[in-house]
């Protein structure tokens, strides 16, 4: 064994004559120089009992500085090595999760089915208009061939407005809520000449007492066809291709005869509407018919030369068929956590 002073020279030596070149060396030349049992740097101290009394301080002051120095040696490795791991790294984590986007808005299943029925009747060749919510009786009822006192008038429970040819009158002057996108055959006529080929997206309202099945409000679009010749085969025709287009090509539709003071023959399409535990019934989603001829007349259209249909489709109805809402008022609460679902 060498003398102590040697000792730590040769130790020194060795110590300065290692590498350190990875995260493992570094360990190890921990546990070879600075473990706390077996460290050699350790043994060396172990040997102080041994020495003459004189020469410890001396020798303790050269293992500390022996200590003081290989510990400086791994630290300085482990910053270069930690160093070069991290340009090693590549800037960009690919395996990080993504950022969520920001949460986008969406549209309200009735917008999306009132677009998606406008949409498929633009593709027939049909243009979209739109049309005011407050209407004047004559539009709303008169030109459609309601006269004054006759009970149809009662179908429609009418929201009334009050308004006045001028601040100083007491006359009333007939103003509605529309209470159907109808008005808008008539607006469309008096606008232009025939042929009138045009859908009309829109909210309509009734003093309804309100359930699961009635509102206050709710959207139709209604339809209007009007040139020479135009027949019910027509109109049936494109009914039933609408229908394919909008619920798919095994949807079963059906028509029945009805009354509305407009059209003369009336008709209302139903399809059938299967639920999810088998069963199935019949629901009506659109009131339909050939335009009246005193309808045409009212619009300044010859019903002797012009033909035409109209139909009008309950939006309400077929947004709450195709996602099994159950209650219409759902639609109108803008409750979000119902909204979320869209
Ligand atoms: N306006 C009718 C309603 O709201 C629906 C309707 C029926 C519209 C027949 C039409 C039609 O254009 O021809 O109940």
């Amino acid at each position: 064994m060498p003398e102590a002073p040697d000792a730590v020279e040769t130790l020194r030596r060795e110590i300065e004559a290692e590498t350190i070149e990875s995260e493992e060396e570094a360990e190890a030349f921990r546990i070879a120089y600075l473990g706390r049992k077996r460290g050699k740097i350790g043994a060396l101290f172990d040997r102080i009992p041994d020495l003459d009394p004189e020469a410890r301080p001396a020798f303790g002051k050269a293992v500390n500085a022996l200590q003081d120095d290989a510990q400086a040696k791994l630290e300085a490795a482990r910053e270069r090595l930690a160093d070069e791991e991290g340009d090693a790294l590549p800037e960009l984590d690919l395996t990080l999760p993504g950022r969520p986007p920001a949460p986008a808005g969406s549209l309200h299943p009735l917008v999306e089915t009132l677009d998606e029925v406008s949409g498929i009747f633009e593709r027939f060749g049909f243009s979209v208009a739109e049309g005011p919510e407050i209407e004047d009786d004559w539009h709303n009822f008169g030109a459609l061939n309601f006269p004054p006192d006759h009970p149809a008038r009662d179908m429609q429970d009418t929201f009334f407005l009050e308004k006045h040819e001028n601040d100083e009158s007491d006359e009333r002057l007939d103003v509605v809520l529309r209470t159907h996108t109808s008005p808008m055959q008539i607006r469309v006529m008096e606008e232009g000449e025939p042929p009138f080929r045009v859908v009309v997206p829109g909210r309509v309202y009734r003093n309804e007492a309100l359930s699961y099945k009635s509102y206050c409000l709710f959207y139709q679009v209604e339809g209007l066809y009007v040139d020479e010749g135009v027949s019910m085969g027509h109109l049936k025709q494109t009914l039933a291709l609408f229908a394919r287009s909008f619920f798919g090509d095994d949807v079963r539709t059906r028509f029945r005869p009805s009354y509305f003071p407009f059209t003369e023959p009336s008709a209302e399409m139903d399809v059938w509407w299967e639920t999810a535990d088998g069963a199935g019934q019949w629901m009506e989603i659109l009131g339909c018919g050939m335009v009246h001829p005193n309808v045409l007349e009212h619009a300044g259209v010859d019903p002797e030369q012009y033909t035409g249909y109209a139909f009008g489709m309950g939006i309400d109805r077929v947004t709450m068929l195709r996602h099994d809402i159950t209650d219409i008022r759902t639609l109108y609460e803008n409750d979000v956590r119902f909204l979320r679902q869209f």
